[in-house]
């Protein structure tokens, strides 16, 4: 691929896998143990006293070696414990009475205003003052801590804390419990696992407290919920209104993500941060990290959300940002709502006049200094189209000083060493023409510049061509367009279906927000170089999967605090079938790393679109029950669903991997036909008696059946099944659109003599 290396460059830097630890610290590591819970004697009045008694026990028979360390006892998330161990101390851990499973700790590394009028959010109808913008719910945040005193984090208008809450906030490292107010409710912060590791958090820069050393936690959770902040802006860009999707719902932090050289955190504490939020009564959860793609019963995040949703807590995660390639989801358990990123319809401009208003040509740039570059000589780099063009050391700086540089393409599109040769230099600016300005960060304008397309680029070296020794050129900068067109795209690194796990599932599920959101940040982090410099900022404008859960967890916050009797299964069913399968110029969703329509493998059912997602008329509801069926379907062993569901007298006579999911996924493998049968049914959520009529549209080489097509409810909660059957002939297909895609159509349901339609994509895609 032309542009790989800037894909590569900036794919890197949002990744937030966390990676195995395969070092050990002097043979002693942490474990997280899985115990069947049902065999505690019963002398033990608490798990805790149970776990520390085996530890004490290990300990004590084998003589020299260091006492085994008790970190965690786990009360929700999963029945067990984690602890730091010897090889021999493991070793005798796993005849103990009620074990079922060890494994080691894992760590790993950390990878807006507008949001609301572009998701059609208004103070005059639909789910915002439906519901009471998210009154009294609260979320609860896995991330990197919180800046309290961000004007986001004021609780003015807020209601008073609910009385069921039963969290708290901590003291720690300039954090002080009465930091919290009623938008803050609860701030807690979980490092031992990770000191464990030999990470000494006092010793980096970050706090040992709940406190936000990165900027991450405090800009998920102002997308989130935060309060109404009326002139914020990232250096004058995106300026207006900041505030979360709910801006009445409480926020509790748990902070599991720290800065450090090696490992930013580890599994033990991000099952630590979840299971206090379960114990201390959030109704919802965002995670904006996610752990390699492990099979259920090693995966944390899985286990947790699975625990969450047997306390009816809506749990939603970043999809990964490991695109733009198939199979690259992470957190695709079917039991959380897993969120990929979009565009918006914004852009952040330069003016660039040439001449004396002899043409004026609109380009990008988010360059943060106010500036106005006046009538200043336009230098065209050495090269026209050829490699060298603004290349590694091709311009003197006497030559260029107090000009603006003009630089087309290079051959392999290396704008970043032509952004360096210009640094270099010391230019008064640069223009460069390219195709990928859209791929650059906010952290890549240390210097003015500014990008244009590659016709644009063609005028300007036309008019310096004429212009010779005269060509001048002004430069605004600081402007921001909205309404741009097409808008949302799915942003080229949100990481793509199926899920490697459990193919069977499309995931991700849901497309939000997730490209230049701005939303609070730690101001008194470095965040953008200038020149020699660094500025701050306290909002900040920011990319990745990361930004795209939040804005779904307050949209869910919403529709809960409206509808407190859904599942969470049902909220998320009201989203995705209620969601945009069409961008803001009628078209299909474009998939921002090729340019051309994506498909259900990037954004899954489509873009949220919170008004409709409060009424959706039907829904495809599940319960733990037929997750634990989707388990058994999986074949995996009975220690392995017990680590999951935390039980043992589950039976497995009802094997079936075909959940009621709003979703329809046929796997193709290695053939040109294939047929998929699925059996669903349909809730009424509306109040009334109501009937829908099916309507399928499909390409060519898909076929689908449904029986019946017209269903009929009775009145509210009154379900009816139907059944629907997919053939696939890729034979008589125009051609996959990509590596793994088959071909997609959809489902819809139309209420007759109504307003609502509930609609699901079909998809076809390669086994792995
Ligand atoms: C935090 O410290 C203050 C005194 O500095 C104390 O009043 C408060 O109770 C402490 N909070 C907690 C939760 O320990
Ligand atoms: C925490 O805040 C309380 C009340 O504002 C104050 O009395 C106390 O000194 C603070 N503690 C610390 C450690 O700053
Ligand atoms: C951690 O670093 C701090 C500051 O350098 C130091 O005072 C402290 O002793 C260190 N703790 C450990 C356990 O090494
Ligand atoms: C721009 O600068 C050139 C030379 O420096 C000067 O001749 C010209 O009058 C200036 N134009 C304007 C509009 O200031
Ligand atoms: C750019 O192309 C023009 C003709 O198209 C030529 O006159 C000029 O010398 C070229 N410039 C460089 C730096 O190669
Ligand atoms: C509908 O179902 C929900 C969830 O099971 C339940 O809480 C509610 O009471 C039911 N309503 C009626 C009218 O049956
Ligand atoms: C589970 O095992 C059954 C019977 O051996 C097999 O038919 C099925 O394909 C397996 N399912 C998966 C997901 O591996
Ligand atoms: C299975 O065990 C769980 C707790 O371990 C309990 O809540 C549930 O009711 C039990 N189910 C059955 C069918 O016994
Ligand atoms: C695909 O088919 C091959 C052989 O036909 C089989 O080995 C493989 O397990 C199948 N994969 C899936 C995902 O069904
Ligand atoms: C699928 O169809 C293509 C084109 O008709 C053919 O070349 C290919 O051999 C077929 N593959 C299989 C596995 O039948």
């Amino acid at each position: 691929m032309e542009h790989h290396s800037i894909l590569y460059k900036l794919v890197v830097f949002f990744t937030l896998i966390l990676l195995s630890c395969d070092a050990s610290v002097d043979h002693r590591r942490a474990y997280i143990i899985h115990m069947d819970g049902s065999v505690k004697p019963a002398p033990f009045p608490d798990s805790e006293s149970w776990h520390t008694s085996i530890l004490s026990s290990l300990s004590s028979s084998t003589g020299e070696e260091a006492p085994a360390t008790h970190l965690y006892t786990y009360n929700h998330v999963i029945q067990g414990f984690s602890a730091v161990l010897t090889l021999g101390q493991l070793e005798q851990i796993k005849l103990v009475s009620g074990h079922l499973a060890t494994y080691p700790d894992s760590y790993g590394k950390l990878h807006t205003t507008h949001t609301p009028q572009f998701l059609g959010l208004g103070t005059g109808s639909g789910l915002w003052p439906a519901s009471n913008y998210g009154n009294g719910m609260i979320i609860g945040m896995i991330d990197t801590g919180i800046w309290p005193e961000s004007e986001s984090f004021k609780d003015d208008a807020m209601p008073p804390v609910p009385e069921r809450w039963k969290g708290t906030c901590v003291n720690g490292t300039d954090f002080n419990s009465s930091m919290c107010n009623k938008k803050l409710i609860g701030a807690k912060f979980f490092s031992k696992g990770l000191k464990q590791a030999g990470i000494n958090i006092s010793n980096t820069d970050d706090y040992n407290s709940p406190r936000d050393y990165e900027g991450h936690g405090s800009h998920t959770s102002s997308t989130a919920a935060g309060s109404p902040v009326f002139t914020a802006s990232y250096f004058g860009y995106a300026p207006g209104l900041a505030i979360g999707m709910a801006p009445k719902a409480h926020i509790a932090m748990y902070k599991v993500l720290f800065a450090a050289d090696t490992w930013d955190s580890a599994a033990t504490d991000v099952l630590a941060g979840m299971d206090q939020a379960i114990t201390d009564g959030v109704d919802l959860m965002s995670l904006s990290l996610g752990f390699f793609k492990t099979p259920y019963y090693d995966d944390i995040v899985a286990m947790g959300a699975f625990a969450a949703l047997e306390k009816g807590i809506f749990v939603s995660c970043s999809a990964g940002n490991g695109g733009p390639h198939a199979y690259t989801v992470i957190n695709g358990a079917p039991w959380l709502t897993s969120v990929g990123a979009g565009t918006i319809d914004r852009e952040f401009v330069a003016t660039v006049n040439l001449g004396n208003g002899a043409k004026i040509i609109r380009g990008q740039s988010l360059y943060p200094e106010s500036l106005f570059v006046s009538n200043v000589s336009l230098y065209h780099g050495p090269g026209n189209t050829s490699k060298e063009t603004c290349g590694s050391l091709s311009l003197d700086p006497k030559e260029v000083a107090g000009k603006i540089v003009f630089c087309m393409p290079t051959e392999d599109d290396d704008l970043y060493s032509q952004i360096d040769e210009v640094s270099r230099v010391e230019a008064a600016g640069a223009i460069f023409t390219t195709n990928f300005g859209k791929f650059l960060f906010p952290k890549d304008y240390s210097i003015p510049f500014v990008t244009v397309s590659l016709s644009k680029g063609e005028v300007i070296k036309n008019y310096i061509s004429r212009a010779a020794e005269m060509a001048a050129v002004s430069i605004t900068f600081i402007e921001t367009e909205l309404g741009t067109k097409p808008a949302p795209q799915a942003a080229y690194f949100s990481s793509r279906g199926p899920s490697r796990i459990s193919p069977g599932i499309l995931k991700p599920d849901i497309l939000a927000p997730g490209i230049n959101v701005l939303a609070a940040w730690a101001p008194n982090r470095a965040f953008t170089p200038v020149g020699d410099d660094y500025l701050v900022t306290d909002y900040a404008l920011v990319s990745g999967t990361s930004m795209a859960s939040p804005h779904i967890i307050g949209i869910a916050a919403m529709i809960k605090s409206v509808h407190r009797d859904w599942s969470s299964a049902a909220i998320r069913s009201a989203m995705m079938t209620t969601a945009d399968i069409v961008d803001n110029t009628g078209n299909s969703i474009i998939d921002m790393s090729s340019g051309t329509a994506g498909s259900p493998l990037e954004y899954g059912a489509g873009h949220i679109n919170p008004n409709k997602a409060m009424d959706p008329g039907l829904v495809y509801d599940i319960t733990v029950q037929d997750y634990i069926d989707f388990l058994c379907g999986l074949n995996y062993t009975s220690p392995q669903i017990g680590m999951i569901t935390r039980r043992s007298n589950y039976t497995c006579t009802r094997a079936n991997l075909d959940l009621n999911y709003p979703s329809f996924m046929v796997i193709i493998n290695n053939t040109n036909t294939t047929t998929g049968t699925f059996k669903r049914v349909l809730t009424n959520v509306g109040s009334s008696g109501s009937s829908y009529r099916a309507a399928v549209r499909v390409p060519a080489g898909m076929k689908v059946a449904v029986e019946p097509q017209t269903l009929t409810f009775t009145g509210l909660n009154s379900t009816q099944q139907f059944s629907i059957k997919v053939d696939i002939d890729l034979t008589k297909s125009t051609g996959p659109k990509s590596e793994y895609l088959g071909n997609y159509g959809y489902l819809s349901w139309y209420e007759i003599g109504g307003k609502h339609v509930v609609t699901s994509p079909i998809v076809s895609a390669f086994a792995p």
